[in-house]
């Protein structure tokens, strides 16, 4: 057996820190503001299908091997990509692989923030009563006029930045394994109690038929990249941030089990979400297509009209602003713990440095929704026809940068490193259970992402298959 490695950065106190930590990145505004503006775009039922397909066959796979590689190599990724290629006399070249999540991490974050920023604007425009009793035009109309002002947002955005960057800075166990404990649980019972509104709203069976009648015709090849992207990023994977917090996993954790949990808290969480919104979509008469405003614009209505909403709305968004800063810390923490191994710095000097750049690059997005909404960078071509830089950024993070992240992260567990390596990593034996992750991690998740990829360049067409729309 090889000596084992120790992270510099400290590690977890043990197993349900880690799951904690993890599922605090998995869950955040991918599960609550983004799954459901994606699936109301992409025509629902068909487009979820995909997407808990790609959680299962995909997703889970893909975090145990990030997880492995992690706590195998104990560093950053770019570190632990290159320990792990030498370990496996490969090319030094896999640390890019780590490079690109670090810049997939960074841009994400940049865009999370404004949203994020979005979320805790909310908080006081709920706890003020503004939504009292307040109608489809009005909710539309206060988002309208708060998303068109650029300071605002700026302001929104410049807060929930130095909010990051302080717990980043303080490094991984305080603040963020105490926070995760009852963020998890909180949001579980606000979001039971909106679909407990939208139960009684009369519209329930609507918004379910939406969301769980798959109908392909309503999908099309990139709205199926989309909900492939989307696991990956739900699941914050491909990007190193599972990978990160799997360097500082004791030992004897068992990583498959861990993994499916946070999966499947992950997935119920969107579910839950979902299930709220949409009736109350179908009910006020909205859009479900409307896009990345879809919650701000349709929960208000909830809030303004059930008993005690704007204690519940204002609870409801700091719930939500807690979940998308568990994520947005683990956005940055491979970029800090690279800069801490690589540079000399010390923790607060990365963190306040890659803080700034990222706040920085942030003012595209803002912008985006407002001085520049009108601006359609890529019109020229045909997918992207709608395309804001906000939305451009988005799809380039989430929809190639992950997948690509997450079909490399494949291609070496299962085809670079050597499989008894995995096997004593993963811990699992070599029965049934192994086989199967291999068997995915090796065969089916690289050619899933392939495929997919293929499919919306139009090389390899599967829609008539499936009776997609084109
Ligand atoms: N998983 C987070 C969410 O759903 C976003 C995220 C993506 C976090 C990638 C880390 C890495 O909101």
């Amino acid at each position: 057996m090889t000596e084992r490695r120790k992270s510099i950065h400290g590690s977890w106190s043990g197993r349900l820190a880690f799951v904690l930590a993890a599922t605090g990145s998995a869950v955040g505004l991918g599960n609550i503001w983004k799954f459901p503006y994606i699936a109301g775009e992409n025509g629902g039922g068909a487009f979820v299908l995909v997407y808990l397909v790609c959680i299962a066959t995909i997703g889970i796979p893909i975090m145990m091997a990030e997880v492995m590689l992690g706590r195998r190599g104990r560093q950053s990724p770019i570190n632990t990509m290159r320990t792990l290629a030498e370990e496996a006399g490969a090319s030094h070249i896999w640390r890019y692989l780590g490079w690109m999540g670090v810049l997939a991490g960074f841009l994400i974050l940049s865009y999370y923030s404004v949203i994020a920023g979005w979320a805790l604007a909310y908080v006081f425009r709920a706890a003020s009563g503004m939504f009292h009793g307040a109608t489809a035009e009005g909710v539309l109309s206060i988002f309208g006029q708060f998303t068109g002002d650029p300071e605002k947002l700026l302001a929104w955005h410049t807060l929930f930045m130095v909010m990051t960057m302080i717990v980043v800075a303080r490094g991984v166990r305080s603040g963020l394994e105490r926070a995760v404990r009852f963020l998890v649980p909180g949001l579980f019972v606000l979001l039971l109690m909106l679909d407990g509104y939208a139960l009684a709203s009369g519209a329930f069976d609507q918004g379910l038929r939406f969301l769980f009648t798959p109908d392909f015709s309503k999908i099309t090849a990139n709205g199926v990249l989309i909900a492939m992207g989307h696991a990956f990023f739900t699941l914050s994977l491909g990007m190193g941030a599972i990978m990160v917090y799997g360097s500082y996993l004791p030992e004897r954790t068992s990583i498959a089990r861990t993994s499916i949990t946070i999966a499947v808290l992950d997935t119920l969480v969107a579910m839950l979400a979902g299930m709220a919104i949409f009736p109350l979509v179908f009910l006020n008469g909205l859009e479900p297509g409307a896009g990345p405003g879809l919650i701000f614009q349709t929960l208000p209505l909830a809030f303004g009209h059930m008993p005690g909403g704007a204690l519940f709305g204002a609870l409801f968004f700091v719930l939500l602003v807690f979940a998308a800063w568990t994520s947005a810390i683990s956005l940055i923490e491979p970029a800090v713990a690279w800069l801490v191994e690589n540079k000399g710095m010390t923790r607060v000097h990365a963190s306040v440095f890659a803080g700034i750049v990222t706040w920085a690059t942030g003012l595209l997005t803002v912008f985006s929704f407002n001085l520049w909404s009108g601006f359609r960078p890529l019109s020229f071509i045909s997918i992207f026809r709608n395309y804001t830089v906000f939305d451009l950024l988005d799809y380039l993070t989430a929809n190639i940068m992950l997948p690509l992240g997450g079909f490399f992260i494949a291609v070496f567990a299962a085809w670079v490193m050597k499989r008894d390596d995995s096997v004593q990593e993963l811990d699992m034996g070599d029965g049934a259970a192994y086989r199967l992750w291999y068997g995915l991690v090796r065969y089916v998740t690289p050619a899933a992402v392939l495929l997919v990829f293929l499919n919306v360049t139009g090389l390899v067409d599967f829609s008539d298959l499936l009776g997609m729309a084109k």
